[in-house]
């Protein structure tokens, strides 16, 4: 099966051309128009968002389309939910036209389920059971994932989304949008240990069930690191306050994705979202679950950031299972994802 797959759900306008079946999956083509006007203003504006998608939207399909080799496509996969509702409009439009146009299907997808998706088109063997700690700009997910389809929501944030937390930081840091990048730069010029912000999710004695076993909450960080921002006033403790922030952050994600792979008994972990990225998240997860002989999975930044790619491949997923949307599929600014249970 080949499948274009289309994303438009935040700053990102991107399209992908995948082809195969099951967990055998080749990427043909992925073509990423980020959107860079949004760093003038600090933040994603919705409708420059929109207006952007609508410009970009024909020339990367075409893109991709062209990078693919040309042949028959068999779907259309696009992100219908969550994200900027004007922005997901754009893709979701286009993706009906283009479906309708060439007599194929066409599948709404959600971003989050794609995020699941990524590290498997890069690593064979990041497919289920696994699992997953998704960390984006709008959602911080820990899931059990069982199956494809079939998925456990174990923790959430309770306040700021990981990603949020460092562009949010970066900002206190005066740093460019989007943040985090830079914030890992500046982290990774210090030797630590000037700066310990407490962990207030990471108290002991705790067991599944209790409500802070899996759950994380970044609002206090990001408080320690104004008042220690306030405090210091020195240009060069810039570098000590970043890595003090990374550090808890990275110890509360890392501890909370052990206890998860420990208590439902996966040999794999994967991780998704733009702070998968994050080398030093990515290495203290590797080092923490090394020595039970738990791999770590973590996509490469083309595929940790928002791409079509994911979306086609969940989107493969589900029209092999024979699912299909109508014609008045419409956009979602949030959505469960499909196949998630409570804990
Ligand atoms: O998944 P994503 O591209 O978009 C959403 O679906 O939200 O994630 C974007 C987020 C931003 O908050 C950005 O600051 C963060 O990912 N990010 C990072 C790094 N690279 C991107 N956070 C920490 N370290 C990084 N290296
Ligand atoms: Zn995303």
């Amino acid at each position: 099966m080949r499948v274009l797959g289309i994303e438009t759900s935040c700053d990102e306008t991107s399209a992908s051309v995948l082809e195969g079946s099951g967990d055998d999956v080749a990427l043909r083509a992925l073509v990423i128009q980020s959107q860079d006007v949004h760093r003038i203003f600090g933040g994603v504006v919705p409708e420059i968002a929109s207006r952007a998608h609508l410009t970009a939207i024909v020339p990367v399909v075409e893109q991709a389309l062209r990078e693919s080799g040309g042949g028959a496509l068999d779907a259309v996969a696009v992100t219908n939910a969550p994200g900027l509702v004007g922005a997901l409009l754009v893709g979701v439009s286009y993706a009906k036209a283009f479906a309708f146009a060439r007599g194929v299907p066409v599948i709404g997808v959600h971003h989050m389920e794609g995020h699941l998706f990524a590290t498997a088109l890069e690593h064979r063997n990041a497919v289920p059971p696994f699992t997953a700690l998704l960390v984006s700009g709008g959602h911080t997910l820990l899931v059990d994932v069982e199956a494809w389809g079939q998925y456990r929501l174990l923790g959430k944030t309770r306040d700021d989304a990981a990603g949020e937390a460092f562009d949010k930081v970066a900002k206190l840091l005066g740093l460019p949008y989007p943040g985090g990048p830079h914030v890992e730069r500046l982290a990774a010029q210090s030797a630590g240990g000037t700066f310990r912000f407490s962990r207030p999710m990471l108290r002991r004695d705790q067991h599944p069930g209790d409500p802070d076993f899996y759950d994380v909450s970044f609002s206090g960080l990001k408080t320690a690191v104004l008042n220690a921002v306030k405090a210091s006033g020195l240009e060069a403790e810039r570098g000590s306050i970043a890595r003090a922030f990374q550090d808890s952050l990275v110890e509360t994600l890392v501890e909370k994705t052990a206890r998860a792979a420990r208590q439902f008994r996966r040999a794999r972990v994967v991780l998704g979202g733009g702070v998968a990225c994050n080398a030093a998240l990515v290495r203290a997860m590797r080092e923490r679950l090394a020595t039970r002989g738990v791999e770590v999975f973590a996509p490469s930044p083309r595929l940790a950031t928002d791409n079509a790619a994911m979306i086609a491949r969940a989107g493969l997923f589900r029209l092999e299972r024979g699912e299909r949307s109508a014609l008045d599929l419409n956009a979602f600014a949030s959505q469960p994802i499909p196949g998630l249970v409570a804990a």
